[in-house]
């Protein structure tokens, strides 16, 4: 299974997350989304896009430029999972709310989005990426619970693997 990791990160949190997911996944490749072309997507079987949120809810950066570029491209019969890095403190009414856009995107593209999360580990208000009572992807707090996020990487993981398969 051809697995690729893309990100849009400003301050380095979403990237080291994606590094570290690309060491867990042998054989998988990563970089950042704004070097992706369409071909790049359209190559892999499983994609793993982590984005971070920014302003009051706002999608990270790189992403609002390669958004319209992600819900063009054919994703049909592809795995799309999903993380975001956000402050459940700080933000706590907008946490991980930028990865509502790239699940949007996904779908729109004709992809299946897996790795769907529990909220139970986090302490928020709202979010717009808690739909049904889950997250549409993995949340991860590195300013404030940066001592989980490798652990909570590993099971998550194990959970997209076993659902890509
Ligand atoms: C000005 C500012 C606005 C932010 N807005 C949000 C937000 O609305 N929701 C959220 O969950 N996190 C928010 N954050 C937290 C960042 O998403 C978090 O620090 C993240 O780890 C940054 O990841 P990056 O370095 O990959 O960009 C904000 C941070 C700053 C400094």
């Amino acid at each position: 299974m051809k697995t690729g990791i893309y990100y849009g990160s400003t301050t380095g949190n979403t990237e080291n997350a994606a590094n570290l997911i690309c060491a867990l996944i042998g054989g998988s490749q990563v970089a950042p989304i704004g070097d992706a072309v369409r071909a790049d997507l359209e190559a892999c079987d499983l994609l793993i896009f982590g984005a971070s949120t920014w302003g009051l809810g706002d999608l990270q950066d790189d992403w609002v430029d390669s958004l319209a570029s992600l819900s063009g491209t054919n994703l049909r019969g592809k795995k799309v999972a999903l993380f975001g890095l956000g402050d459940q403190e700080i933000y706590p009414g907008t946490f991980i709310d930028g990865i509502k856009e790239l699940h949007d995107a996904s779908i729109e593209a004709g992809a299946t989005v897996i790795g769907l999360c529990s909220g139970d580990d986090y302490d928020f208000q709202d979010s717009a990426a808690f739909v049904d009572n889950q997250f549409l992807g993995l949340p991860l707090d590195d300013d404030n619970q940066a001592e989980l996020t490798e652990e909570r990487i590993r099971v998550w993981i194990d959970q997209v693997l076993e659902e890509a398969k």
